[in-house]
């Protein structure tokens, strides 16, 4: 399919509800998904939930209930909370569906019949929280570094996938970016485990019910991960059939985050391959949000819902404040302070202010009989430019996903070159303080118009790259350019606004805190 743009989020697991790591990553992804389609791409955005495996079956049994009535039930709080984050998925997978557990059917009995599937002894160390087995290296102090448990000693005859097969095919795929993993610094890291690890065959069955039963062998349920991945094409509609691959494969991004980047880069190309179907493009592993430099987990007390975060700033504003919490690939270091603060400096003062004063300007200028007028060429950007800077540097930068510099482009100051460029907020706070419209206004002088002319006329274009982060801001701004019909106001062109004193003055957008 031409013009397509396919992308993903990690499905997540229903054992706890939906917090701000899992959000960090959907909201991105509706982030991008936004962004794509407004460059005229036809854009598939799935997410979903993982929703068989060990983890879910121990959750419904501690709450008394049936595994199915107890993923029916946590599901729905995820969808919940994106439907209040304002995401728009396309499709949202739940792996419990039928359509998608009888597609795993048939594409594991196809390799099953393909013989990359094979009956074997599988002994190992298996983490319940990652649902993968460790090997003794992995281990610190006899424990799994991300779940601090004593991994299992599981024995049992399994069915085994034979992932050894592709360790080369896989290693060379990342090596010339045919899969490209991003950061570069994660593709490295991966690339050098698998020189260091040629790649086992794994077990891909487990002797536990809460599953998809193998279709040669019901006493079996798929392995959740082999289960999960193939959530990527079921989630298009894919029947399970090789031969028929839908139309929107392969994903233009995996967005994941860093833990679940080896099976990704491992496990999922080995199933790929051994379908006969083309690698996902891309594999983006984004970095972890911590509180205070910790993990966040109920025994710390310092979770952190998107349920809070909308609560205490309300939906445009929680989607800020996330995507702006790290260097999107980094680690970042979150906290309610740290929120407040960023709410009142970048939401309330910079954006709110610059747009109350903007039109408070407007008025005046109306008030005075001045009119809008097309401003003259003394009108500069940063750096003497001539020309709106603002969109080369955005749009540079969500082609390479840098989610973060996006909004420093808006809200703060960025590095395109060696130079620092003020954000568009801040040049604009500057362009005002340093031409006194308000002082020509009262003196009647024309100048004035072409002031606040350029003034909303960069708002116009601010709010248009506000639209993939904070959508609903975005259509409020856009709404005082009352003149301009819908198509006029999302013209990324440079003078759209007529020279008349027809706008709305948009209400207040972010009280202060
Ligand atoms: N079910 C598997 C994924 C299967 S995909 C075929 C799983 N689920 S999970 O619920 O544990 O979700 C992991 C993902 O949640 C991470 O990769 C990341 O996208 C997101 N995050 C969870 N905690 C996070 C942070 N603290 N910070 C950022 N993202 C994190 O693994």
């Amino acid at each position: 399919m031409e013009n397509k743009f396919y992308l993903t989020t990690p499905i997540y697991y229903t054992n706890s509800r939906p917090h701000i790591g899992s959000a960090y990553t959907t909201l991105a992804a509706d982030i991008i998904a936004r962004w794509q389609k407004e460059q005229g791409k036809k854009v598939f955005f799935l997410t979903g939930t993982d929703e068989h495996g060990t983890k879910n079956a121990q959750k419904a049994k501690e709450a008394g209930v049936s595994p199915q009535e107890y993923v029916d039930k946590t599901s729905a709080y995820f969808r919940q909370a994106w439907q209040d984050l304002h995401i728009e998925y396309t499709n949202f997978i739940r792996t419990t569906s039928p359509e998608h557990k009888k597609a795993v059917q048939k594409a594991l009995a196809y390799l099953w019949e393909k013989k990359y599937i094979y009956k074997g002894k599988y002994k190992g160390l298996y983490c319940p929280g990652c649902e993968q087995f460790k090997t003794e290296k992995e281990l610190v102090n006899g424990l799994c570094p991300d779940h601090k448990i004593k991994p299992l000693v599981l024995e049992e005859e399994n069915y085994i996938f034979r992932l050894s097969a592709f360790s080369e095919k896989i290693e060379k795929a990342i090596e010339k970016d045919e899969l490209l993993i991003l950061p570069l610094k994660r593709k490295n890291e991966m690339l050098s485990f698998l020189r260091q690890n040629k790649l086992t065959d794994i077990s891909f069955s487990r002797k536990i019910s809460w599953g998809v039963p193998l279709p040669w062998d019901s006493s079996q349920t798929a392995y959740v991960w082999a289960d999960a991945f193939l959530n990527y094409l079921t989630g298009l509609g894919w029947t399970g059939d090789p031969q028929n691959p839908p139309a929107f494969w392969p994903a233009d991004v995996h967005l994941i985050a860093k833990d679940i980047l080896r099976v990704h880069a491992t496990i999922w190309p080995g199933i790929l391959l051994a379908l006969g179907l083309p690698l996902p493009k891309k594999i983006f592993a984004h970095g972890f949000l911590l509180v205070d430099g910790q993990k966040m987990s109920k025994s710390l007390g310092n979770v952190i819902s998107p349920e809070d975060l909308i609560n205490w700033y309300g939906a445009e504003a929680a989607r800020y404040l996330l995507a702006s919490a790290a260097v999107f690939g980094e680690d970042g270091d979150i906290s309610k302070e740290k929120f407040n603060e960023k709410y009142n400096a970048d939401l309330a003062h910079g954006l709110g202010n610059l747009i109350a004063r903007s039109f408070s300007l407007a008025e005046k200028l109306k008030q005075a009989g001045l009119k809008l007028k097309k401003a003259s060429e003394k009108e500069k950007w940063p750096n003497n430019s001539a020309k709106f800077p603002y969109w080369q540097d955005y749009e540079k930068y969500f082609a390479d996903l840098a989610l973060d510099k996006c909004l420093a482009v808006i809200f703060s100051s960025y590095f395109p070159d060696k130079e620092k460029i003020p954000g568009l907020i801040k040049f604009l706070d500057e362009y005002i303080t340093a031409n006194q419209p308000w002082r020509l206004i009262k003196e009647k002088d024309e100048r004035a118009g072409e002031i606040i002319y350029f003034l909303l006329e960069n708002i116009r274009h601010l709010a248009l790259m506000l639209a993939p982060f904070m959508p609903i801001t975005s259509e409020k701004i856009l709404a005082a350019f009352s003149a301009l019909s819908p198509e006029e106001k999302r013209k990324r062109e440079w003078g759209m606004l007529p020279e008349k004193n027809d706008w709305q003055k948009p209400q207040i957008l972010f009280p202060k805190i």
